[in-house]
């Protein structure tokens, strides 16, 4: 059954619930973090589809980049026994979910429409616990980006960098020119998306799925880790001082208004250039991290389904699943989130040159075995050891504590169960 025959057959259930007056209206609770100008886009449009199947949308939106205040308001719900239908989870954190006994199945959706040959097989896992689709998957973004302004590059007589040495002959010139480098919030998980795209630069793939994914001591006390320390502490210094606690997006918009060069972040920041009327390659560029073009972190957003008790909360939440996997939603939800669509059969001819570049480094990357979960974007690991970490590198970005220093605590932190 495609989704749109799955729509039809479950709102005749709805109408005839109602027409017994045995159903109350349709609706879905769903919790997210998407509250930035260029999310806010997309999750409009994902509201969009469910009103028109006649489900009614109740936003639980809880501001916070990268999801940790959505994931701690979660976890009071969940608590409390009132879970909502649906939250925005993602990576390792559904398996720790799914042993809570908190999740509802999916399968009736997922099965029906033939997930398993619409997306990749790692995806596909990612998305089920115990054999069962628990969750839906909304894109692919890509982590290890650096948004450049042309035109700062140009007042500062500086180019594009490709490598960590051209990077740092930019910034110094930026710098020189007397304008900010590289535009940053400084809160542990944006620390830790330079940190990553770094570790990638200065060790390649294997070394990050050594260190970064399979959490291996000989990696992570190794000089590479050393090396990826110190450039990550010459990088500090190329921050302006008014950092602490600056939301992503209102970095992503130094480097929209030319008061900053240049920011490592993932392509949600893209969803921000476009919210603004940017044109890639001409008011700015999306390249890769310095030394990553080869290699692609990936970051996958979900939407993780709770066991309701109520059969119409059951049933749209199918609806829920459907549409996010429907190829419509998928391309115009990623056509303002600056991620690109995670199942086949969408269209690629809306998409722009950063995410076509996005598309074509995904594909080449799964091949050569350059393609690596998200550290920062809680992809890799599981949610003790990554809090764990991310403390460390939030504590070397804010204090002068030496390279050596942060590899040790670094090493101990990966052993966080
Ligand atoms: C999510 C994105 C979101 C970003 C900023 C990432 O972890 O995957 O969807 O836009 O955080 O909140």
């Amino acid at each position: 059954m495609n989704h749109k025959a799955l729509s039809a057959c479950v709102l005749a259930a709805f109408a005839a619930g109602a027409a017994a007056g045995a159903t109350a209206a349709p609706e879905v609770e769903v919790l997210h973090y998407w509250t930035s100008g260029g999310e806010a886009r997309s999750v409009a449009e994902l509201k969009k589809s469910l009103t028109a199947k006649g489900v009614t949308w109740k936003d639980f939106a809880v501001a916070g980049g990268s999801g940790e205040n959505a994931s701690t308001a979660l976890k009071a719900r969940v608590i409390s026994g009132s879970a909502p239908s649906a939250a925005q989870v993602k990576g390792p954190a559904i398996q720790e979910w799914g042993k809570e006994g908190v999740l509802a199945n999916i399968d009736a959706v997922a099965v029906a429409e033939k997930w398993d040959s619409l997306l990749p097989p790692t995806v596909a896992a990612i998305m089920k616990y115990k054999g069962n689709y628990v969750a839906a998957p909304v894109n692919v973004h890509r982590v290890n980006w650096l948004w450049v302004n042309p035109a700062v590059l140009k007042k500062a007589g500086a180019t594009a960098p490709a490598t960590m040495d051209e990077f740092f002959a930019a910034a110094d010139k930026i710098k020189a020119a007397g304008m900010i480098a590289v535009a940053h919030g400084g809160m542990p998980w944006q620390d830790t998306t330079i940190f990553e795209s770094v570790a990638l630069g200065v060790g390649g793939p294997e070394f990050y799925k050594k260190a970064l994914v399979q959490l291996d001591q000989a990696a992570l006390t190794g000089p590479v880790m050393l090396k990826t320390f110190d450039a990550l502490g010459r990088i500090k210094t190329y921050i302006d001082r008014d950092a602490a606690g600056r939301d992503w997006n209102l970095a992503t918009a130094m480097v929209i208004n030319g008061k900053a060069g240049m920011q490592f972040m993932g392509d949600w920041a893209k969803g921000e250039f476009a919210a603004a009327g940017k044109k890639p390659g001409v008011d700015y560029l999306c390249l890769p991290a310095p030394g990553t073009a080869k290699a692609y972190t990936f970051n996958i957003d979900s939407m993780l389904m709770f066991k309701k008790a109520k059969a119409e909360d059951q049933k749209s939440q199918l609806l829920l699943a459907s549409a996010i996997m429907s190829p419509e939603f998928q391309e115009v939800f990623n056509l303002n989130k600056g991620s690109i669509p995670v199942r086949s059969g969408v269209s690629k001819a809306k998409f722009d040159s950063c995410a076509l570049q996005s598309m074509a480094d995904l594909e080449s990357s799964s091949k050569s075995g350059a393609l690596v979960p998200s550290l920062s974007a809680s992809m890799a690991v599981g949610t003790a050891a990554q809090g764990a970490i991310m403390d460390v590198i939030a504590r070397f970005m804010n204090s002068k504590m030496s390279s050596q220093d942060a590899v040790a605590a670094l090493a101990k932190a990966a052993k966080t169960k």
